[in-house]
């Protein structure tokens, strides 16, 4: 069975779109641990399909964060990892070490709007702010820069003129919750 582990930071409504695709047997892989690093709602979303969980304090630890996660997964076989909204950035050496094996989502059409502190609504400010027309999002390799991984898929979205960052990032998300299961698959059947 293809083994994966979900980082997360947040909500976890990408989480819940690999679990509904795993559950309806339309995604064949199993999620060993979600680790999160903070408290979050993502968690409680693991929990309710009985799915181990590990928060990990980010403060505390600081820069042992990483060993921290690798420690828990290196045992687990773990075949992919899934940034699903985790915002901590990972060490050069966790990256090196799971080379090809990281995937990330990001609400964005990368190159664009990517980089050190576009997370959440300011890559969906910054898109407004720039009149793009279109924006979208990214499924990637992760490497040890910030967003500038491999692209794995991507999908655009229109932005419309009355657009908010909010209502921008709400359609944004559907079809994040689209093309991450989509990514993991293209990868189980490369694997
Ligand atoms: C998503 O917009 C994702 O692209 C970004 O963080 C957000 C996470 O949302 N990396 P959720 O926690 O999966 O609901």
């Amino acid at each position: 069975m293809f083994k994966i582990a979900v980082l997360i930071s947040g909500g976890g409504s990408n989480l819940q779109s690999i679990i509904d695709k795993i559950n309806s047997k339309e995604l064949d892989c199993e999620i060993e641990i979600v680790i999160a690093d903070r408290d979050c709602y993502g968690l409680e979303r693991a929990s309710n399909f009985e799915i181990e969980t590990l928060l990990l304090n980010r403060r505390e630890l600081k820069k042992d964060l990483c060993a921290e996660i690798h420690k828990n997964l290196v045992d687990k076989n773990i075949n992919l990892i899934i940034l699903a909204g985790f915002l901590s950035i990972l060490t050069k050496e966790f990256v090196e070490y799971w080379d090809k094996k990281i995937i990330n989502v990001h609400p964005s059409l990368l190159p664009k709007f990517g980089g050190q502190g576009m997370h959440g609504m300011n890559v969906h400010n910054a898109v407004i702010t720039a009149k793009e027309k279109i924006s979208g999002c990214t499924v990637h390799f992760v490497d040890s820069g910030v967003d500038t991984g491999e692209i794995i898929l991507q999908r655009t979205v229109d932005v419309l003129n009355d657009d908010t960052p909010e209502i921008l990032q709400k359609r944004i998300l559907v079809e994040e919750h689209k093309i991450l299961p989509e990514a993991i698959e293209k990868i189980i059947k490369e694997f």
